[in-house]
């Protein structure tokens, strides 16, 4: 942890977060994900929200590396579920996210990719990666808001309003509503919102799996977040993988 953390007590840090979370404010840290499993380990409340302004280690899905310069969002906020499935909480923070995102964007397509990649005009802007130990889930999220790598999106980039701060109180607003709505009636209201940003819902798209493609139709999503797709063999259910939309002027 960098030296000029920050919890927060309130006043102008407490601004950043709406009520019932605790923010540690970060210049610089590995990974905020990292950090905030290590305060999970710790017995550290649900709510607490890790934030920093760059990352050396930032990490993606899948084993990938996120690169995280200073200009864009890196969080992660501890949780502690109480439903029998924390791994749908990767959909609840999509769909707050997007909904998040769009409400900076007027006039711009948002959508998400399954699982969890936001897009704005059909480039990723902004990833979640899920990682959990002993009961507590760490929901982390990058998002680009002043820059982007080559082939993805920003919100600047696509004329959106807002700073850093403004993105992540929107997104925790959005969160703290969808997360209530799933721990209280669980998935099935979940999964319909998701459904209705999915990009290539009924179209041609091709999973990519670590040892092979598979090409279908994506027909929905099961009533635990898997994948579904219609392949010359049958519905295939997939539980994880990078989804790549074929047809993609009809999506
Ligand atoms: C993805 O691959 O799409 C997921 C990217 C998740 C990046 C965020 S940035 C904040 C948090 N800390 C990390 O090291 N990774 C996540």
């Amino acid at each position: 942890m960098s030296d000029s953390a920050a919890a927060n007590l309130g006043g102008k840090l407490g601004a950043i977060v709406p009520a019932g979370f605790r923010l540690i404010a970060l210049d610089a840290v590995g990974s905020t994900n990292e950090e905030a499993l290590r305060l999970a380990a710790e017995g550290t409340a649900a709510g607490t929200v890790v934030w920093a302004r760059e990352q050396t280690k930032g990490r993606g899905r899948r084993g990938r590396v996120w690169e995280s310069p200073p200009g864009n969002l890196y969080c992660s906020l501890v949780l502690r579920p109480r439903r029998s499935n924390p791994a749908q909480v990767s959909f609840v923070a999509a769909v707050a996210l997007a909904n998040a995102i769009a409400a900076l964007t007027p006039d711009q397509s948002v959508q998400i990719k399954w699982p969890n990649d936001v897009l704005l005009g059909n480039r990723k802007v902004a990833g979640i990666l899920l990682e959990g130990m002993d009961g507590a889930v760490v929901l982390g999220t990058g998002v680009n808001v002043a820059q982007a790598p080559e082939g993805a999106a920003s919100i600047a980039g696509a004329g959106g309003v807002g700073d850093i701060e403004t993105v992540l109180h929107r997104y925790l607003t959005e969160f703290s509503q969808w997360y209530r709505r799933w721990e209280q009636a669980g998935f099935d209201s979940i999964r319909e919102a998701w459904l209705t940003r999915a990009t290539g819902l009924g179209r041609e798209i091709e999973v990519r799996l670590p040892t092979e493609t598979v090409p279908g139709t994506f027909a929905g999503l099961d009533a635990e977040g898997v994948l579904l797709l219609d392949t010359d063999r049958g519905v295939r259910r997939i539980a994880a993988g990078d989804v790549y939309v074929l047809d993609r002027s009809a999506a």
